[in-house]
């Protein structure tokens, strides 16, 4: 019988020494293969909370996850879903939105980086003050818990080129880092991502995890692409409510419901409020390193022709007979 007692420390260091391992990104941290993705040990979204809630997370019929890779769009996507599905629970003053006072991490919990960080069995209904409940989590398809993968919950995932995914990455985690911590050259980490190393990785094996079963199961999983968000905001935004079942309504539509939610969601606007430029998120990182340039094709301004190469041929490879492009 599982219990709360029975997931313990020594059980942790237990199962890492089981575990294939590499040095991680950062100075002095470490990487496991966990169920074929790579995890640190107990740290935000690390080995210890992801296990709690493959154990304890019991999914509910009406629940939507955002899955996503990180540095993939998980804020913008917490943001445009929010203020799809709960639009009517604060429709009227447009002061009152949450967005404008929470930043999106706040209003759609990480399952592994936040509310299963500390506490094996946290009690939901303090996480999800909305309904349906909103959740989110980096976990690949596979290792989900098996109640969302059985239930009639919904699951929203985006992806991005992958160019840009490991810029933003890189270049997030050099913020999140202080000056006792060294983080890995450019070069150096961009080896180890091509090599699939990297939290939550192998990238391709996350986001083909995904893509798959939104193949096989389209009412159950939808698959969003960042750039297809850019470039027509507002017919995704209509996919993604007809997906969650609460579709725009004509009258919504008239009077400009759909353009509102881009905008309140829209990378400018979140930027400039004043908890994304000051606030702290959950775990501690600086709301404002959510927010860098939200835009697309910034790899070429890092990327050298070797690495776009290696890089490319990594996709046509990975991607081949898929379906999927980039
Ligand atoms: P860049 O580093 O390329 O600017 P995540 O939310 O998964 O952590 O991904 C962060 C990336 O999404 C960052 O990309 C960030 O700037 C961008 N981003 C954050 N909010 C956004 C928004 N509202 N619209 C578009 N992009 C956004």
């Amino acid at each position: 019988q599982d219990t709360d007692q029975s997931w313990d420390d020594a059980e942790l260091r237990q199962l890492l020494q089981t575990l294939p391992k590499e040095q991680g990104w950062v100075s002095g941290t470490t990487l496991y293969l966990y169920q074929g993705f790579w995890l640190s040990a107990v740290s935000a979204g690390g080995l210890k909370p992801v296990i709690s809630l493959q154990r304890h997370f019991q999914a509910l019929d009406s629940d939507v996850f955002i899955a996503t890779f990180p540095k993939c769009g998980t804020t913008w996507l917490k943001a445009l879903t929010f203020s799809t599905l709960y639009r009517n629970q604060f429709a009227g003053d447009e002061h009152e939105h949450p967005l404008l006072s929470f930043n999106p991490h706040q209003l759609v919990r990480s399952l592994e980086v936040n509310v299963y960080l500390n506490n094996p069995c946290p009690n939901l209904e303090n996480v999800c003050v909305y309904k349906p409940r909103l959740l989110s989590t980096h976990i690949p398809y596979a290792s989900l818990p098996t109640s969302i993968k059985d239930s009639r919950c919904k699951i929203v995932y985006i992806c991005r080129n992958p160019m840009d995914m490991f810029i933003s990455l890189w270049l997030f985690t050099s913020k999140l880092i202080d000056q006792t911590k060294e983080l890995l050259s450019l070069d150096e980490a961009f080896d180890m991502f091509c090599r699939g190393i990297v939290g939550f990785g192998p990238f391709f094996d996350h986001v083909l995890g995904y893509w798959k079963a939104s193949r096989e199961n389209p009412d159950k999983i939808l698959f969003l692409q960042y750039e297809d968000l850019k470039e027509d905001i507002s017919s995704q935004l209509k996919h993604l409510a007809v997906f969650l079942g609460v579709p725009f309504t004509e009258e919504e539509q008239k009077q400009g419901v759909v353009g509102e939610i881009a905008k309140i969601c829209s990378f400018d606007k979140l930027k400039e409020l004043e908890v994304n430029k000051n606030g702290l998120h959950v775990v501690g990182i600086r709301n404002k390193d959510f927010f860098r340039k939200g835009e697309v094709g910034d790899w070429s301004n890092y990327l050298t022709p070797a690495m776009v190469e290696r890089l490319e041929k990594l996709i046509r490879q990975k991607l081949d007979n898929s379906g999927l492009t980039f």
